[in-house]
């Protein structure tokens, strides 16, 4: 399948999704403390999908080579790079912990969007955790206020790239943004790294996700033997942090936002343009 262009339609149905999409994080948010586990959290997040009247894309999500994905969300935590499977563990004061949640409305459109969140507080956790988690939300904001019409995704991923690894931290290959839509995974792949003025030119009406995944120690990860959950293979922290966007004719709209949206960095001074 190829890239698909939105319509006026089709963003009114992306800006829906992705809105529902961030109000499940917002809703979250209270109720990811320690002591809690992650299973509390994908079992809350299932019935708050249940009243906005959306529905997990994930659960059940099983693409060629993959067993089907048992949770409403993912959780990864510390040394997890994606797609932790919550666990009936609870969460301990100074983990870092990434939430990802993607909803599909009754329309069939797909929001897609993640958040990091420190257990017990800023002081409850290293300066090294704080500082990857800060580092990765500007990154993927670096890749963002590059969007618009003639870019190319090698400009998006040689900003991330090069705002990491400028902080001493590495960026993971294996793992990247997408396309989405009506579908889930759709093209094109958005890398985390790249060369300037390479790979497809950003047109009017594409939507997809920017989602870097940041290590503090080495970008090599392997895979557990559930089949999803990544971790880094020197056990070093990883954050991550993940918006859908849309290319509008002179920039960048972004989707996934909403009342608990974290403060944007200094450097970024609209969410639309
Ligand atoms: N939400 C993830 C992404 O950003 C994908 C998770 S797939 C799952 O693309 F099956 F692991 F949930
Ligand atoms: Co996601
Ligand atoms: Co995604």
């Amino acid at each position: 399948m190829s890239i698909t262009y939105k319509d006026e339609a089709g963003i009114a149905g992306m800006r829906a999704a992705c809105r529902l999409a961030s109000e499940v994080l917002d809703f979250l948010t209270p109720h990811i403390q320690p002591g809690v586990t992650t299973l509390e959290i994908d079992r809350l997040s299932a019935e708050y999908m249940k009243q906005q009247g959306t529905r997990s894309a994930t659960i059940g999500y099983q693409p060629p080579g993959y067993p089907p994905y048992p949770g409403h969300l993912c959780t990864s935590i510390n040394h997890v790079v994606c797609h932790g499977i919550p666990n009936d563990k609870p969460l301990k004061k100074g983990d870092i912990l990434n939430v990802d949640v993607t909803v599909i409305t009754p329309e069939g459109w797909y929001g897609d969007n993640s958040r990091m969140f420190l257990i017990g507080g800023e002081a409850a956790c290293s300066v090294q955790a704080r500082r990857l988690t800060q580092v990765t939300f500007e990154a993927m904001w670096k890749g963002i206020v590059m969007v618009k019409p003639g870019v190319r995704l090698g400009d998006i991923g040689h900003a991330i790239q090069t705002y990491a690894e400028g902080n001493g931290y590495s960026v993971v290959r294996e793992f990247c943004g997408h396309g989405i839509g009506q579908r889930f995974h759709e093209e094109p792949q958005v890398l985390h790294y790249g060369r300037p003025g390479t790979l497809e030119e950003l047109k009017p009406g594409m939507t997809f996700t920017i989602e870097p995944m940041i290590n503090a120690g080495k970008r090599d990860i392997k895979e557990m033997g559930d089949g999803w959950t990544i971790v880094t293979r020197d056990r070093s922290l990883s954050a991550q942090w993940e918006h859908t966007v849309l290319v509008t004719p002179t920039g960048y709209e972004v989707l996934t936002l909403s009342a608990g949206s974290p403060p944007l960095p200094s450097f970024v001074t609209t969410t639309a343009c």
